[in-house]
């Protein structure tokens, strides 16, 4: 099952192992990619992966989530973004890049530029953000991406909007789960304006807020239906504490999805904690379409041809320590601190 092919709408993945979204932390001050994270895709993009999503990539100027992100608002990135995604389907697995924009984390590191909330935010700056989900997609597209995922997890501007511990408007983009997910079905369908109707786009949002709540898990079956409305391929489904301590034994949202299958038809997919070859099954049994690996990858990038080889008893070396969540070192060769 696990290297069994599994067809959304308009995209097959050739297996269900895949590569979440990753930052290495290092581009440079204007968000370009460093050639340490272009050369680690070339490994990368051999494995048997069903899908690699590239990094968390910044859409806008003001939209900053960190110094050290990558970016994608205009031509200028081209170049590198076709380097990047020529590595990553270097073997033929598909490659989409994660796109998001920081909110309120683009306070200090956005240089003075507007910062935007889901409160704040104008009818002109509403437009111009889902403009710029749609414009960043096309780049990735021109650069070879097979989709763009848009990220709604992890407390970023997206996935502030969805929250009503964030969103406070009484318009349309407030109030009801409909209204605070309006904002991430107009992106999504903003990319299938600019990249056309068969462009694939995921989306990952969280599969709890900070008490895993029923109010909660109620607006995200109504957002993960609208999602599958308007044509997104699948989520991912991730949470408010998305990489979590060795404490952390099982996957991180197995019981999410449990339920969230039977009450949606939008395929999903598990991230977080998955560290042996039966969490994988287990998340499959589940009724995950797939499931993504973080730090696993970072700390074996070789992982999924040991799993695909067939030694049942291949151990992901990860210790969940998290130290890999800090900038690259770009003179050290590996970045997970076991092998430093
Ligand atoms: C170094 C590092 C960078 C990450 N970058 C992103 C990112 O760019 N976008 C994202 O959605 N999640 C990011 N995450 C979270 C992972 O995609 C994943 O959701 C989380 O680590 C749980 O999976 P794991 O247990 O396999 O690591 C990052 C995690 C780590 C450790």
């Amino acid at each position: 099952m696990i290297f069994t092919p599994v067809t959304f709408k308009n995209i097959t993945l050739p297996g269900r192992m895949i590569r979440s979204a990753t930052e290495f932390f290092a581009a440079d001050e204007k968000g370009h990619i460093p050639q340490t994270e272009l050369d680690a895709y070339k490994v990368l993009g051999h494995q048997p992966l069903g899908m690699i999503i590239t990094a968390h990539t910044c859409i806008s100027p003001e939209g900053w989530s960190n110094r050290h992100q990558n970016a994608a608002w205009s031509e200028d990135y081209l170049e590198e973004c076709t380097v990047l995604a020529q590595n990553a389907k270097a073997g033929g697995v598909p490659a989409v890049m994660q796109l998001g924009h920081g909110g309120e984390r683009g306070k200090n590191n956005n240089g003075g530029l507007p910062v935007y909330t889901p409160d704040t935010m104008t009818a002109a700056e509403i437009r111009y953000l889902t403009e710029s989900f749609g414009r960043a997609a096309k780049l990735a597209k021109d650069a070879g991406f097979d989709g763009i995922m848009l990220h709604a997890a992890h407390g970023y501007l997206l996935s502030q909007c969805f929250y009503p511990g964030s969103n406070h408007r009484t318009d349309a983009y407030g109030g009801t789960a409909e209204k605070r997910f309006r904002i991430i079905r107009e992106a999504a369908l903003e990319v299938k304006k600019t990249c056309g109707d068969t462009f694939p786009v995921f989306m990952k949002i969280n599969g709890d807020d900070h008490a895993d709540t029923e109010e909660y898990h109620r607006d995200l079956v109504t957002a993960l239906n609208i999602a599958d409305e308007c044509g997104i391929e699948a989520a991912e489904i991730s949470g408010n504490w998305p990489s979590r301590g060795p404490e952390y034994t099982e996957p991180y949202f197995i019981g999410n999805i449990r339920r969230l299958v039977n009450e949606t038809d939008l395929p999903l997919i598990e991230v977080g904690g998955i560290r042996t070859r039966a969490h994988m099954e287990a998340v499959l049994e589940a009724g995950a379409k797939a499931f993504s690996l973080s730090r696993p990858l970072i700390c074996d990038p070789e992982l999924p041809e040991k799993f695909r080889d067939g030694k049942e008893d291949t151990v992901i070396p990860c210790l969940s320590c998290g130290k890999c969540f800090r900038p690259m070192d770009l003179t050290k060769k590996h970045r997970c601190a076991q092998f430093e």
